[in-house]
């Protein structure tokens, strides 16, 4: 994550940081061991920094965006909890899965418990605006994880039902991390607006991106489980737009080899490798790329703090830049 983007909010997410740490504390020793492991290694904190930007950029910092910030953290990492028992992730965060480190059942409770903390924090700043935006951004990411995995082996979806996926599963929890920013800053309804937008667009630009990384990253660098798309047949942007525009022969070549029984490592390096020739990671590159720009462009109609804005710039160019 860019330094100066953080720098200009550090105090705001170290009081997120104390928050999370007070509210992630069980008198049982068990219970409060395994609902702290989330919190061990932080992630980017993407969610959180986008709201006090878009915070700062229209006015100030109140405790209400504190308690958002920490509630949608808590939504984001107990979505990864799921879905590293859906994906069959061993690594998250640098660290073994919930589902590794217990089992799938404690994954499916822990992340369950983190989610109506989230609700009770989200509940305290007694907006039934900020109330009502996360609980329909809770709704749409289950329902495009959902229409992932009933899109398990479609490999020849369209780029609009991957949008629809991908703005499920990921856009709308940016963009109401923006939204919900620049709500409690006194924003104008057509500055918060325009700041949901550019969330969604920086969010479906991310899962492009992330999508990229799960074939072509580094799982040291990442500190997670990568080609978990290709192992489960979910079709991702750049095998989407190989295959629609591959000859007859490439297609079904590509399409055996991932479906082959003894699919290993060795398989998955020649279908990248088969991909970045081809041109189609670039071409998920570009995209992610051209939505980057569009948010920056849609950020540059909105006036503001220079520095926040700034910040909020240099973010659209880190998402589609990240090695992580
Ligand atoms: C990972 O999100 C899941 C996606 C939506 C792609 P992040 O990359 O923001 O995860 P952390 O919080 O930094 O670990
Ligand atoms: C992200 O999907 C999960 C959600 C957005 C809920 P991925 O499965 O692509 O995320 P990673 O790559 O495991 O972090
Ligand atoms: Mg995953
Ligand atoms: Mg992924």
């Amino acid at each position: 994550m860019p330094d100066n983007a953080r720098s200009v909010i550090a105090d705001d997410i170290a009081a997120m940081e104390m928050l999370l740490c007070r509210t992630l504390t069980n008198a049982d020793t068990f219970v409060d061991e395994v609902i702290r492991y989330s919190l061990q290694v932080g992630g980017k904190r993407l969610r959180p920094m986008l709201l006090f930007l878009a915070g700062k950029t229209v006015g100030t910092i109140a405790e209400q965006h504190i308690l958002a910030a920490a509630s949608i953290e808590l939504v984001h990492t107990a979505t990864l909890i799921h879905d590293d028992i859906l994906d069959g992730a061993s690594v998250r965060r640098h660290l073994a899965t919930f589902n590794v480190r217990w089992n799938a059942q404690i994954g499916v409770l822990a992340g369950d418990f983190l989610l109506t903390k989230a609700l009770e924090l989200i509940a305290q700043t007694d907006s039934l605006f900020a109330v009502r935006q996360l609980t329909a951004a809770c709704k749409q990411t289950c329902e495009g994880e959902l229409l992932q995995i009933g899109s398990a082996g479609g490999f020849e979806i369209s780029f609009d039902d991957y949008l629809r996926i991908i703005g499920g599963k990921t856009a709308p929890l940016l963009a109401c991390s923006a939204e919900i920013g620049a709500f409690f800053a006194d924003a104008d309804v057509s500055v918060t607006e325009k700041f949901r937008l550019f969330g969604q667009k920086i969010g479906l630009a991310f899962q492009i991106i992330d999508d990229v990384l799960d074939l072509v990253g580094k799982t040291d660098t990442a500190g997670k489980t990568l080609r978990t798309d290709l192992i489960h047949h979910k079709p991702t942007l750049p095998l989407i737009l190989y295959l629609r525009d591959a000859s007859e022969h490439e297609r079904n070549d590509m399409l055996v080899r991932i479906r082959r029984d003894d699919f290993d490592g060795q398989t998955a390096d020649e279908i990248v490798a088969h991909l970045t020739s081809a041109g189609s990671i670039a071409a998920a590159r570009k995209t992610a790329q051209q939505l980057a720009d569009e948010a920056d462009e849609l950020l540059a109609g909105i006036p503001g703090n220079a520095a926040a804005k700034q910040a909020l710039s240099d973010m659209t160019r880190f998402v589609v830049s990240r090695q992580m």
